[in-house]
């Protein structure tokens, strides 16, 4: 049974299909004209961000609504971290004020299971460091279960700032669970120095990483956590790695093409591709929303939706 939420690496494939169906049955309450059913009531949801965030928080506090719970939202950028206030002393009282939940977001790699383990209510990483992000693939696989009927024995090509990113990992770890197989695609600057040891095919070269695929991921360029030197330029960048139209000719001819957002456009990704039919980025946020109302649901033992 889930009790936090902090990796797709430490969760059980039996927990990722379980939350993927929830997601799916949540859907249809997004559709309908009233957007809201009882499941939650009475319960507080926190959400506590150190990073900027649109969709992930906006998502998590629409998801805790529609099923009537309350929420509230700290930035830490306008709260008492602003004064010196540690994670820890933040999050102790956060939660002496009785909250229910605590969604955060942070900067450094293991901020989320740090909490986790000093709270006794479920916390959900919305994203620490260069660590993992979770929800952010759970609603990927949601995307793909929901275009391709499956997730088992599909190639994903996960292309661009491997190095930095935590829906790489996330992506990784359940897609692998689940059956797909997982192609990381970058320039040896931009891959993780342990790469050869995750269950990760490795491509340098951007044609033959897309050839076949079913699903090509495009990733934003971190340049706020890249150091210095990594790139020799965007322009360049975008030439030799960003994903075009040109690019995805080798893909398989209903591949889809995905975004965790926010986007570079003409960066590691063209605006002809990022608007075209075969993107389903917009799709991605929707079901952020269902994905976010599976978790909350499992985390704090919501009653079936009415
Ligand atoms: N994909 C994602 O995490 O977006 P935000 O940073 O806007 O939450």
């Amino acid at each position: 049974m889930l009790t936090d939420l902090i990796s797709l690496r430490e969760t059980e494939p039996t927990d990722i299909r379980r939350l993927l169906d929830t997601a799916q049955s949540f859907k249809e309450v997004l559709e309908r004209p009233v957007k809201k059913v009882p499941t939650l009531r009475g319960k507080q949801v926190v959400t506590l961000f150190y990073e900027a965030s649109t969709r992930t928080r906006v998502s998590f506090e629409n998801a805790a609504k529609i099923m009537s719970a309350d929420t509230t939202s700290v930035a830490a950028a306008s709260s008492s971290v602003q004064k010196g206030e540690s994670l820890l002393d933040t999050v102790r009282n956060l939660r002496a004020m009785r909250i229910d939940c605590l969604v955060m977001r942070h900067p450094q790699s293991g901020a989320a299971h740090l909490v986790a383990q000093a709270l006794d209510i479920p916390v959900v990483n919305a994203g620490d460091g260069m660590h993992e992000h979770p929800t952010q693939a759970l609603l990927d696989m949601l995307t793909i279960r929901q275009h391709k009927g499956r997730l088992e024995g599909l190639t994903v090509a996960i292309v661009g700032d491997i190095t930095h990113s935590r829906v790489a990992r996330s992506n990784l770890w359940g897609l692998s669970k689940m059956g797909a197989k997982v192609r990381f695609v970058a320039p040896a600057t931009l891959l993780p120095r342990d790469v050869h040891r995750l269950p990760v095919e490795v491509y340098t070269d951007l044609r033959k990483g897309m050839e076949g695929a079913d699903v090509v991921m495009a990733l934003r360029l971190q340049q706020e956590r890249m150091e210095r030197g990594l790139l020799p330029s965007l322009r360049e960048y975008s030439q030799r790695w960003g994903v075009n139209t040109k690019a995805l000719e080798v893909t398989k001819p209903d591949c889809i093409v995905m975004h965790p957002g926010p986007m570079n456009r003409g960066v590691e990704i063209s605006d002809d591709v990022a608007d075209s039919g075969r993107s389903v980025i917009l799709e991605q946020v929707t079901n952020g929303v269902a994905i976010r109302m599976a978790v909350l649901y499992h985390l704090l033992g919501g009653e079936a939706a009415g």
